[in-house]
């Protein structure tokens, strides 16, 4: 009897111990591992799709060929952009640690916009962004409604969660938030196609995406295991942490480069993150300064 237990107790520490490993690393999908080591002048096959993710982000110019398997200088100089942007060794080479970040869930609203002279002037000095031309709201009292095409979770479960979010801004700002409909803002889950030309990707990768001022729509991937709770699993991801990221969108900010900030693209399941960074206020006063 006892050393039966003594067994079992050993295996669960084991499962426990693999656990923990497993959450430290992103999985990268077995294609993708295939890339590892490829660099400018070859042919890999599945190439296009790191052509066709880094297009996606705004790093891969309209003057490649994303749909080639081909290693070309738009490729390359693309990569080291993405590397230099997430404080990666910059190779222009698609090394581990690059295919690691890649294989991380993230955001679905591009890091890098076509630079335009007001941009240029605010990366330089900050790692907080804006989009293109610094769209704003021109009032501060903003309205928000849900409305879902996929069913995750109830309104009733949803709207504490987004509350809580809501409010982690107005603290830091001019902002109010309240629910009606119609509204300024309208937040919900989908699957897929969901009518924006911006399909989700089922589980992994993309979680969620949000439209500039003064557009109003937050999109959550319905295909997450969404945590909606403080005991968060390993696997699943913290619906009110992307829902803090995405209302920063919602506002105005674009990415951030640095890693504590909430507006950085990259979000690691099993983990909470409902603070707003130093970077994250500094970028929202500046954008709405006067
Ligand atoms: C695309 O190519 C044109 C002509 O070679 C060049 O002028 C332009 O700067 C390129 N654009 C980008 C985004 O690389
Ligand atoms: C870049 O700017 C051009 C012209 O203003 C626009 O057509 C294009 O959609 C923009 N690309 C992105 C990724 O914003
Ligand atoms: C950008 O983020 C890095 C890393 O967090 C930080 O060390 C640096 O001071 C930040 N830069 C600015 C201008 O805030
Ligand atoms: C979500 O994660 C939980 C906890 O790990 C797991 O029990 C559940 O099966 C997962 N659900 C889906 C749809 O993957
Ligand atoms: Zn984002
Ligand atoms: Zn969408």
């Amino acid at each position: 009897m006892a050393p039966k237990l003594a067994i079992s107790a050993l295996l669960l520490l084991l499962v426990i111990i693999q656990a923990l490993f497993v959450k430290s690393e992103p999985q990268i999908s077995k294609s993708l591992q295939l890339l590892e080591g490829a660099r400018k002048g070859y042919t890999f096959e599945g190439l296009n799709q790191v052509k066709q993710y880094l297009k996606a982000f705004g790093y891969y110019s309209i003057n490649g060929s994303s749909h080639t398997d081909s290693f070309d200088d738009v490729l390359e100089s693309a990569l080291k952009s993405y590397q230099q942007y997430y404080r990666l060794k910059v190779t222009g080479r698609i090394n581990s640690n690059t295919l690691k970040k890649i294989s991380t869930p993230r955001c679905g609203v591009q890091d890098v916009f076509n630079d335009s002279d007001d941009d240029v002037k605010f990366s330089m000095i900050a790692n907080y962004s804006f989009f293109n031309g610094m769209p704003r709201w021109n009032k501060r009292q903003l309205t928000y409604m849900f409305r879902s095409s996929a069913f995750v979770i109830s309104d009733q479960k949803f709207r504490p969660i987004t509350t809580s979010a809501l409010n982690k801004w107005a603290a830091v700002s001019n902002f109010a938030f309240r629910e009606a409909n119609p509204s300024d803002i309208v937040m919900g889950f989908h699957r897929r196609s969901h009518g924006d030309n911006f399909p989700f990707d089922g589980p992994g990768n993309v979680l969620a995406h949000a439209f500039a001022p003064r557009d109003g729509r937050l999109h959550y991937d319905a295909d997450e295991n969404w945590s909606t709770s403080n005991a968060i699993r390993q696997n699943q991801i913290d619906l009110e942490s992307v829902a803090i990221h995405e209302i920063g969108h919602i506002l105005g900010l674009g990415h951030s480069e640095d890693p504590n900030a909430i507006m950085y693209a990259y979000f690691s399941p099993g983990t909470i993150k409902r603070n707003l960074g130093r970077d994250d206020i500094d970028g929202i006063r500046a954008l709405y300064s006067n």
